[in-house]
């Protein structure tokens, strides 16, 4: 199969993580006898020092005539607290291109893995089986509604706006998704409240009896935060709107251990985006220590997206093989950490074959992380 991937390195760590969805891809490639092309564009704070602008128009032309996008991540400090560079943060990069590309459904699976079960602040018996994939609404809602601020800085306002087609074409790829799970959909919201919330509660509702066999649930978000922490397990697909679905994410990932685990596919009507859903940790870039897996498994993701099943399987399990013979980066063991390249060469030679089932430790461990 021949694919051309679109790759936005972005900033901070966004460069050396997507490096290893890279060598993985070509160890793929290699194995199952693709071939996987990479058009690389700029976008964040690396593509507003270049050209003044955090998405620049070359990098839409080269997303839309790709098969896929690999992102990395956005954001710079040095944006982050100036005012006056409001109009130009790099955020804004990310989410004009998930609008231009309708990028309209964000998916992202948590699960967990038996060995980091410990880093997780929950009580073991709360991780045992839990796997729930959350269906954020990604072009709509309160990050997209009209803006304001008064001319002296006391006063601005964000509007949040759905329409029923929006929540319709998110909901009926979370329904299949559920379908093809444990048949249960939670829809998070704040209906008590908002009048978004009961028009997401309302369609819902009609799409519901399209899918008899799914079980519906209806959550309002304040005691979602606390279900997803207090018994995690009980959910399977969560539904739920931009600004619900970025925070329940972020807190999600706090079963799993660590946010540097984590994927996201952004998907569309033409094109779909892969990226972790971690941010771009500035503290660690360029030092070799961030969590590559995150981005290993949205290109994981990817490959799914391409109908390449196996291969992404074979992903997933080098991945997981690297965890459990406790080959992970540094917010997972602070002392004994491998490094972030350490661990893409790994993963690739396993999805290479190159790696025996006993690993020969010796070799592995001259790979090891010296700094400490
Ligand atoms: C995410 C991020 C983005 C968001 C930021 C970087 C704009 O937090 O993808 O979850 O809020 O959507
Ligand atoms: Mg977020």
């Amino acid at each position: 199969m021949n694919k051309n991937i679109a790759v936005i390195f972005g900033d901070g760590i966004g460069p050396e993580v997507t490096q290893q969805s890279i060598k993985v891809l070509d160890a793929v490639a290699e194995q199952f006898g693709h071939e996987f092309s990479y058009n690389y564009c700029i976008m964040g704070a690396v593509a507003i020092d270049k050209t003044g602008d955090p998405l620049p128009g070359k990098t839409i032309d080269v997303c839309r005539a790709s098969d896929a996008v690999l992102f990395g991540a956005i954001g710079h400090p040095k944006y982050d607290n100036d005012p006056s560079a409001k109009v130009r943060r790099p955020e804004q990069g990310l989410l004009r291109l998930r609008k231009t590309l309708q990028l309209f459904a964000n998916i992202r699976p948590i699960t967990t893995y038996q060995s980091l079960h410990n880093l997780s602040p929950l009580k073991n018996k709360n991780l045992e089986n839990v796997d729930f994939i959350i269906f954020r609404e990604l072009t709509g809602g309160i990050y997209f509604g009209n803006k304001q601020v008064n001319e002296d800085h006391t006063w601005a306002s964000d509007d949040c706006a759905y329409t029923k087609e929006e929540i319709e074409r998110i909901a009926h790829p979370a329904f299949q998704s559920a379908q093809k799970r444990k048949k249960k959909l939670t829809l998070v919201d704040k209906a008590n409240v908002l009048e978004t919330s009961r028009l997401w509660r309302k369609v819902i509702q009609d799409i519901a009896s399209k899918y008899r066999n799914v079980e519906v649930n209806y959550m309002f978000v304040d005691n979602a935060v606390m279900q997803i922490i207090l018994n995690p397990k009980q959910f399977d697909v969560i539904l739920t709107d931009n600004l619900f679905g970025d925070i329940i994410s972020d807190e999600a990932s706090v079963i799993a251990g660590s946010i540097g685990l984590l994927p996201s596919a952004s998907i569309g009507n033409s094109i779909a985006l892969f990226e972790p859903i971690h941010g771009s940790y500035p503290q660690a870039a360029g030092k070799d220590i961030a969590n590559p897996l995150g981005s290993i498994l949205s290109a994981a993701m990817m490959l799914d997206y391409f109908n390449l099943s196996e291969e992404a399987d074979l992903v997933r399990k080098a991945v997981e093989w690297t965890i459990i013979h406790a080959m992970v980066s540094k917010d997972i063991d602070p002392i004994n950490f491998y490094f972030t390249s350490t661990i893409g060469d790994l993963i690739s030679d396993y999805i290479g074959g190159r790696i025996p089932g006993s690993i020969n430790k010796g070799n592995v461990e001259l790979r090891k992380s010296t700094i400490i």
